[in-house]
């Protein structure tokens, strides 16, 4: 793989997504990093990663893909500007999307450029089975997010529950559009299933406090004409960043390598 590509932020995600890189293609990769001018990221890049501040950076440095790795408010900032010059973004924060206005212009902007928008599969799987039995009138797709106390700590608080609990608490049972808005850096997943499914107000999720559980645990659930679909995936934490699942700069990684290789899957 030989190509020019420019990564916006470099925290968790994007820094695992930059190692592979770097080290699967060496210099056949071309880096840069989109990062606001007064982040702290900014101290961390690696040497012969170029550092950019601005949206005319990322159009001057002519890249062949962008790539989102930081947070919401980077979507908002620049897939509108990049789709438009031309330039294909993959975006990770999919939460952003539970704003169906944003949604919709980007979709435009993608149009006018002849860029595409990408969607990686981030810290879920299934989403090519939810893609082809989405137009089934009778799919039901349930998303089922189960995290530690630990996870909700603050949600809990609110509540009124003492810690340490020992039972199950359901935080939200509501359609993807609402828990995306009230829990967007917790949603991404619900966001992705409603994105490549039947749509946030047609995806069921629910968010489960489970003293057992042994981690970030994410469960699918579709149903319908075709057969029944169950999905349970535990992740672990990036080794060298606990708060981050690892699979999710795997995930991008694959996601780059799909766009520019000859052969696709899913
Ligand atoms: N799709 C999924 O399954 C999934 C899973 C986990 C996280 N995410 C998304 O990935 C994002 C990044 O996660 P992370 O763990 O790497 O975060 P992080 O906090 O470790 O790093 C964020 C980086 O982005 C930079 N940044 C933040 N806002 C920016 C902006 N507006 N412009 C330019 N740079 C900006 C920060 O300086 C930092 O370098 C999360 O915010 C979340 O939305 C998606």
């Amino acid at each position: 793989m030989k190509a020019r590509l420019v990564i916006i932020g470099y925290g968790a995600i994007a820094a695992e997504l930059i190692a592979r890189l770097r080290d699967k293609y060496g210099t056949d990769c071309t880096l840069a990093v989109l990062l606001r001018s007064n982040s702290a990221s900014r101290a961390h890049l690696p040497v012969g990663v170029s550092c950019l501040t601005s949206v005319q950076d990322v159009l001057h440095f002519q890249p062949d893909l962008v790539v989102e790795a930081a947070g919401h408010q980077a979507v908002r900032d620049y897939a509108q500007a990049c789709l438009i010059a031309g330039l294909s973004f993959v975006a990770v924060s999919v939460g952003a999307m539970a704003d169906g206005r944003l949604y919709q212009q980007l979709c435009e902007a993608a149009e006018q450029g002849r860029a595409k928008l990408i969607f990686p599969s981030g810290a879920i799987g299934s989403l090519d089975y939810i893609r082809a039995v989405r137009d089934l009138p009778d799919t039901q797709i349930v998303y089922e997010s189960r995290k530690p106390p630990s996870a909700w700590a603050d949600e809990l608080q609110r509540l009124g529950e003492t810690q340490p609990i020992g039972h199950e608490v359901l935080l939200f049972d509501g359609h993807a559009r609402e828990a995306a808005l009230r829990y967007p850096q917790n949603l991404n997943v619900a966001a992705s299933l409603a994105l490549a499914g039947k749509g946030f107000d047609a995806t069921r999720v629910r968010i489960v406090v489970d003293p057992d559980a042994k981690g970030n645990m994410h469960c699918v659930h579709a149903t319908g004409a075709f057969g029944d679909m169950k999905l349970q995936i535990v992740n672990k934490p990036s080794p060298d960043n606990p708060k981050t699942s690892w699979v999710v700069g795997l995930s991008l990684m694959a996601t780059v390598e799909r766009y520019f290789s000859p052969v696709i899957f899913g």
